[in-house]
């Protein structure tokens, strides 16, 4: 069984089954060489353990279990269910998902299958107990993994089968027709439905669907991707009650409800690819740290899947990771809470859809850098674990700010139909990088979270009307806390019906305002536009717009900060403070002097509301207002491109940028066991500061 308390675990996914059995001892010894405890297989192993219908072959797993227990090597042992063999969808092409378009999908790639069939259910659940009786007690088996990405490539399925269980799920939801028709406000464009029976998917349509039927689609989708997870994991528990279970997520994955599934797990676990090309990757690395941490409420977790250098998938292109950032990102993950850095996957495959997809073994073997690399973070994840008997594993990072996060919120969002397109993973990733490039390390809460204790709570676009969110940002005021909300904010109730009485309801009372009208700004066809001249077009040249004028805002003491494409007409109420108004020019221009954020007391904290999306300057203006409110203290900032993380007693001092940093002392770095003056280039030292 896995402690994932006791130290920390390197590894990554293992498919031995795509080599001949003789490269095991290969494997084992470079296994052993790179410091490599904890491997998860078989992940797409169905078609090798059950090639026919119904004949089960586990002697070749249980054979590589065996000599990977000997090594001292311990496995996270999946059940195999990510990816149906052939004869499984030929024997029964119900279970082959339909596309929105519908159009059945086939058999060639993987997750080829219908979350909600009963078929395929019946399938996995025989193999799981297959497995679980046949492998669940082998003394290597220390935890489960549940599938592998549920919901990545498949997450819906526009077939009978789905359709019919979508319309069960709305007669529990809703009990009458009549209730449904309300809440989907069905009078508009003849929607209006008899009975059940006649409801359907929102496949591809003629015009846009019904964004109240879109969030049902969307809360149903990811009940039923839930519901398949729990088929897996009722047999585990059942046949192997002490074994922990878990599954790889997926940072925000849109289709399901991260809270939900958490919830049903013993360990969280994170896969997590930040593109190499993006400036902003060290601050994605850190998102997905502090989000997967939160997911399990602050207990350690696993990095499943990450690359060592690079993918292959991108169709934008696939950067290498540069020297150093292998390492440098994978300590981060651990600053962030995780006892576990695993790979995708051990070794490079040999052919198939991955084969250009960097691994821990590279095609060339020992001879390359990545192998190098690997070697290296094996030897300072083993010293950091063995530092005072393990203390780092047992330690955990803690956050003064909070982030909600919710993904009903999130749904809605995408389900409503104008006026402009808000991405409300953007809002999320962009609050979170505003917070720690100000230095913090942040907790992603639920609406309905317990505040207490925290002194900045930020809330990136409540679009539904929340009462528990209310409720929570109620009790974390009366602790002095600052709380962020910014737009879009309670525009529709829970079913998606538009707030009347000018918007941010329930939250109007915090926010001390409310928004009568909205003025959209978008700047989507500026590059068509920009066609007009103003050397030659002598009307179309004079005429000002969003596009050739973004939105601007000032700020009390004359500053300009730079808004996105969401603006808001803000009624403050009596107590509620202007701290920046639009304009003066810009199309904010029109509405100059009007307020774009403000500021409430509220009970005993203060409510900073923004009404626009700010670019990054707007952010860490509005941000740095509300740390001096909540009473955080002006920590001593590092040096430009420097983080530095807590965890416990550990310091993790992060060197991101091309220039190496001198100390103002020299330290010794736990991860290499040197005396150092100097943090080097993309390098990260460890530090103790008991
Ligand atoms: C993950 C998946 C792995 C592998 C990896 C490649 O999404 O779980 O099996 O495909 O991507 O980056």
């Amino acid at each position: 069984m896995l402690h994932l308390g006791d130290a920390l675990f390197y590894g990554g996914d293992y498919n031995p089954d795509q080599w001949p059995a003789d490269i095991l001892e290969e494997d084992i010894r470079l296994m052993r060489e790179a410091g490599v405890n904890l491997v998860s297989l078989p992940i797409f192993s169905w078609a090798t353990i059950e090639p026919r219908e119904g004949e089960f072959h586990f002697e070749w797993l249980t054979a590589i279990l065996d000599r990977l227990h000997d090594a001292g090597i311990r496995v996270d042992l999946a059940t195999a269910t990510a990816s149906p063999p052939a004869w499984l969808s030929r024997s029964y092409p119900e279970t082959l998902p339909v596309d929105r378009n519908g159009q059945r999908l086939r058999v060639g790639s993987r997750q080829h299958l219908v979350p909600a069939s009963p078929i395929l259910r019946a399938k996995m659940r025989r193999l799981v107990e297959k497995l679980a009786c046949a492998c669940g007690s082998h003394p290597a088996v220390a935890m489960w993994h549940v599938s592998n990405e549920i919901g990545c490539h498949v997450s819906e399925s526009f077939d009978p089968v789905t359709i019919k269980a979508f319309r069960s799920w709305l007669a529990e939801r809703y009990g009458n027709i009549d209730r449904l028709n309300t809440a989907w406000n069905t009078s508009f464009w003849s929607q209006r439905y008899g009975s059940f029976d006649e409801i359907d998917a929102p496949h591809l349509l003629p015009t846009f669907h019904n964004p109240a039927q879109m969030l049902d689609w969307k809360r149903f989708t990811s009940d039923t991707l839930i519901d398949l997870m729990l088929i897996e994991v009722d047999v585990l528990r059942r046949i192997t009650p002490d074994l922990p279970v878990t599954t790889n997520f997926m940072e925000l994955h849109p289709p399901i409800d991260y809270w939900k599934m958490a919830s049903h797990l013993d360990v969280v676990a994170d896969d997590s690819y930040p593109d190499p090309a993006d400036p902003a990757s060290p601050a994605r690395v850190a998102f997905a740290g502090d989000l997967a941490r939160s997911l399990g409420h602050g207990r350690p977790y696993l990095l499943m899947e990450q690359t060592t250098a690079g993918v292959q998938w991108r169709a934008s292109g696939n950067s290498w990771k540069r020297p150093g950032q292998f390492r440098s990102w994978s300590l981060s993950r651990v600053a962030h809470g995780a006892n576990g850095i695993l790979q995708f996957q051990w070794r490079q495959s040999p052919g198939g859809a991955e084969a250009m997809h960097s691994a821990m073994v590279p095609h060339s073997g020992r001879r390359s850098r990545t192998w190098a690399d690997v070697v290296e973070l094996g030897d300072a994840l083993a010293r950091l674990s063995r530092h005072n008997d393990g203390e780092l594993a047992r330690s955990m990072p803690s956050a003064s700010v909070a982030i909600a996060l919710d993904w009903e919120a999130m749904w809605a969002m995408e389900s409503m139909i104008g006026p402009v397109a808000v991405s409300p993973h953007q809002l999320l990733r962009d609050w979170h990088k505003t917070a720690w490039e100000a230095g913090h390390t942040v907790d992603f809460v639920p609406y309905d979270a317990d505040l207490s204790g925290y002194r900045v709570v930020i809330v990136p676009g409540p679009i539904l009307a929340s009462q528990a969110l209310a409720a929570s940002l109620a009790q974390t005021a009366r602790e002095g806390a600052a709380i962020v909300i910014t737009a879009p904010c309670g525009i529709y109730r829970n079913d998606m019906s538009a707030v009347l009485s000018g918007y941010h309801a329930d939250l109007s009372e915090a926010t001390g305002l409310s928004v009568v009208d909205l003025w959209p700004a978008t700047r989507d066809n500026y590059e068509r536009w920009a066609q007009v001249d103003p050397s030659c077009d002598r009307i179309s040249g004079s005429v000002r717009t969003v596009a050739t004028d973004p939105l601007q805002l000032t700020t009390l003491s004359g500053q300009t900060l730079t808004g996105g494409v969401w603006a808001e007409d803000i009624r403050p109420e009596r107590g509620t403070d202007t701290l920046a108004t639009w304009g003066p020019g810009g199309a904010a221009g029109d509405y100059a002097g009007s307020p774009a954020i403000t500021r409430h007391p509220w009970k005993a904290g203060t409510v900073f509301y923004a009404g626009t999306d700010l670019a990054p300057l707007g952010r860490s203006w509005l941000f740095a207002q509300a740390q001096r409110a909540g009473g955080l203290g002006d920590e001593p900032v590092p040096p430009a491109g420097v983080e530095v993380i807590r965890r416990g007693n550990y310091r993790f001092t992060i060197n991101h940028s091309d220039e190496p940093v001198t100390l103002a002392t020299s330290v010794v770095d736990l991860a290499t066991g040197q005396r150092l003056s100097q943090v080097a280039v993309r390098a990260t030292i460890v530090t103790y500061d008991a």
